[in-house]
């Protein structure tokens, strides 16, 4: 049989499902939370195409010590034969459930002890394999065994993911040539997403790009309007959060300009705070820092420059999907290593008057981190008509 793609993530995995589950409580205490399991049913489509190539949308890794199964439908027989070598495939059955089979081979390989991803299996999904194995098999309910692996990236993702930011920095340079006072929000999004996918070659965007202009730039995760830019009359802020795949693998990118004139002294402000919050945050990240600990830098940091509490997190991991896990935020409890991709965020965002996000992607590196975006991060004031 041909080799299995990726050994070295299935080789981790196996090593991490045969721990038990831990959480460190704030006291630095260690608690178990699951036992090791003999086997571990991999639901979560992206961690099946982690393990696999696996590009479809229906299928299920049951994965032992000394075996790897791939499940799918009928309409992927000819594709994951091609996309998913080294694994013993089986194509259900017409009427078949993913559940039913995995539970089927439960009970083919003498299974007692099956792990399943808890995060990621629906009830309904989890009562059909219920009933499909034997009685006496346990199901342990397992979070984040793909996903620990999956957060430090190995040298072919961490290439297609700086393949898919140079598409977003020459998107960030065609911004510059397009965002003219009034062009609405929604011209806007569409001409980049029409670069990225067309001119660049990208194979979709990491998620609705967001264009928010003026007041709507407050918006932390706006929808682009039918506001047309510089509809103020004055100097504004335009802030666009976007990113695309490719190969892949994502980028997710933050950049807040001035339409409209010269940056008035509070724009000024606002967006050196935002600036200055963000190179110490990115000063602070190394290996064996917590994420937890980055992010409360930032947030003290514009706390003190008088913007409050910043309403979301610093960061997050990114990769596979644009919020490949946690990174960079008060509920993250991710220590951070060599090879993590995070995005480096901190915004203010004052209503009915404006707001700023800077964001790069970032490589957690030996003594410190790389940025991987490049676009320049100088308040830029878009030249008029
Ligand atoms: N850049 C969008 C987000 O991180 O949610
Ligand atoms: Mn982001």
């Amino acid at each position: 049989m041909t080799d299995i793609r990726f050994p070295h993530r299935v080789a981790a995995v196996r090593a991490r499902m045969a721990e038990p589950e831990t959480r460190t409580g704030e006291d630095g205490s260690t608690e178990t939370t699951a036992a090791p399991v003999e086997a571990l049913i991999i639901s979560h489509l992206e961690n099946v195409r982690y393990l696999t190539g696996f590009t479809g949308s229906n299928g299920l890794v049951v994965l032992t010590a000394g075996a790897a199964h791939f499940l799918t439908d009928g309409r992927y027989a000819l594709q994951s034969a091609a996309e998913v070598p080294g694994f013993e495939r089986t194509i259900l059955p017409q009427g078949s459930s993913l559940s039913e089979v995995a539970g089927q081979k439960a009970k083919e390989l003498g299974l007692k002890a099956v792990g399943f991803e808890a995060a990621h299996l629906p009830y309904s999904a989890y009562a059909a394999l219920a009933k499909a194995v034997p009685d006496g098999v346990s199901l342990i309910p397992r979070s984040g065994v793909v996903e620990s692996v999956r957060a430090v990236k190995d040298a072919d993702e961490i290439a297609a993911i700086r393949r898919a930011i140079t598409v977003a920095d020459a998107c960030f340079d065609y911004l510059l040539t397009i965002a003219r006072p009034g062009r609405t929000e929604r011209e806007v999004a569409w001409d980049m997403e029409v670069f990225m996918r067309s001119e660049r070659g990208a194979t979709r965007l990491s998620f609705d790009s967001i264009v928010g202009s003026g007041p709507n730039s407050a918006l932390i995760h706006g929808r682009p309007s039918g506001r047309r830019l510089g509809e103020s009359g004055g100097p504004e802020f335009l802030l666009c959060d976007f990113g695309c795949e490719v190969d892949g693998y994502c980028s997710d990118i933050t950049r807040t300009v001035c339409v409209g004139g010269e940056p008035t002294d509070r724009m000024r402000a606002a967006y050196d705070a935002v600036r200055a919050a963000q190179q110490a945050a990115l000063d602070a990240i190394r290996p064996g820092v917590p994420g937890r600990d980055v992010d409360t830098l930032a947030r003290k940091l514009l706390a003190e420059a008088g913007f409050g509490e910043m309403q979301h997190g610093l960061g997050h991991a990114l990769g596979r999907v644009v919020h490949d896990g946690p990174g960079l935020s008060q509920k993250s409890d991710v220590t951070l290593a060599p090879g993590m991709v995070l995005t480096v965020e901190p915004g203010v965002y004052v209503e009915n008057w404006g707001g700023v996000r800077i964001e790069d992607d970032i490589v957690v590196t030996e003594s410190g981190c790389e940025i991987l975006t490049r676009s320049t991060k100088d308040l830029v004031a878009v030249a008029g008509a």
